[in-house]
């Protein structure tokens, strides 16, 4: 089976990325053909600085590797090197209903952030993302559950290209790590983890040690004193507890009953030191990959150059059933 996601380069990865699509990604790569992009050209929808820009491609990619992607396995590549997505893209919008782009979520959440920014391109988003994934005819789409309605859509479309101009793409299926669907925000636990949000709010997979201590004790807690999982009541504390127990690998039964008694201090000591032992490794492969500029070049070149075998093989038999050529 084939697989497909990808990551915008908007910023540093966060345990969110981590826990909702990379840590299951790792596992795909062991037995399936995976493909991870790094979607720049989503990116470019929202604010950003265009001299930021290819750095921030190349912290994206060390951060794929560093988490644990392994080159030899998946392939890696920068989604605007590979030109049939922007065509595939403009030939599903012509089949993409506007209501359904009009409806979807972070549309509409984005809109409302950047007020003086909604673009088209904001808006015809999912339908880059649809071509993405069917332009390697993908089956499988690991993501956290902000994604979700975005792969039912790229599903739908397929449906539809299939129905008008015959069998050409599988309809994929969003794959969702149901304990790690959504990180929560640290500053506002009711809201999920985002990298373009404060600082403060997102733990970085390479913040270093005193930032990790930093940001979970400054992490908003509910009042009380008990450490218990309550999602509705306490959603901060509740946020940190799923994160303790995937972390520590224990049910979240566990880890209440292993702070009985014991107040959020002690709780929030035990999570920051066990986030900076899980995260070391981390820290430790970013720091060599970084100094490792031309490997990480040759790495996207090779990615590229396999994703646009596919690619190219997929646009020929589109441009065929559509009509654009003979
Ligand atoms: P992006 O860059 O916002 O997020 C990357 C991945 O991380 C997941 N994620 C989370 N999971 C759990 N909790 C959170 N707080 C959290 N925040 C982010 C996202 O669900 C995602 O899986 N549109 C996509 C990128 C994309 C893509 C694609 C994905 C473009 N083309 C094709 C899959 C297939 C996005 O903005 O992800």
């Amino acid at each position: 089976m084939r697989v497909f996601s990808g990551i915008r380069p908007s910023g540093d990865l966060h345990l969110g990325n981590y826990l909702g699509a990379i840590r299951q990604w790792l596992q795909l790569q062991e037995k399936e053909e995976c493909l991870f992009c790094i979607v720049d050209l989503h990116a470019i929808t929202t604010p950003y600085e265009p001299k930021k820009l290819q750095e921030q491609i190349k912290k994206t990619a060390i951060a794929y590797l560093a988490a644990g992607l392994n080159p030899e396995k998946s392939v890696i590549f920068i989604q605007s090197k590979i030109p049939e997505h922007t065509e595939l893209a403009w030939i599903l919008g012509t089949i993409t209903p506007l209501g359904d782009l009009k409806r979807m979520t972070q549309f509409k959440e984005k809109s409302k952030k950047y007020p003086k920014a909604i673009n088209a391109g904001l808006l015809n988003y999912p339908i880059l993302m649809a071509a993405d994934i069917l332009l390697y005819l993908a089956e499988i789409v690991p993501v956290g559950r902000d994604q979700e309605q975005h792969v039912e859509l790229a599903r739908e479309i397929a449906r539809k290209f299939n129905l008008r101009f015959g069998k050409t793409f599988p309809e994929p299926k969003a794959l969702i790590n149901e304990k790690a669907e959504k990180i929560m925000s640290l500053q506002e636990p009711t809201k999920k983890m985002s990298k373009t949000d404060n600082h403060l709010s997102f733990l970085g997979l390479f913040d270093s040690e005193d930032l990790i201590k930093e940001k979970i004790f400054r992490a908003v807690t509910d009042s009380g004193s008990q450490i218990a999982f309550d999602p509705k009541r306490k959603p901060g504390l509740s946020n940190l507890l799923n994160i303790y127990s995937i972390f520590s690998d224990l049910p979240i039964k566990k880890v209440e009953e292993k702070f009985r008694g014991k107040g959020y201090f002690d709780f929030k000591k035990s999570l920051a030191n066990l986030l900076i032992e899980k995260l070391k490794p981390f820290r430790q492969k970013q720091k060599e990959y970084a100094k490792r500029t031309v490997f990480i070049e040759e790495i996207l070149e090779k990615g590229r150059k396999k994703a646009q075998l596919i690619s190219q093989q997929t646009m020929t038999l589109v441009r065929k059933k559509i009509g654009l050529s003979i």
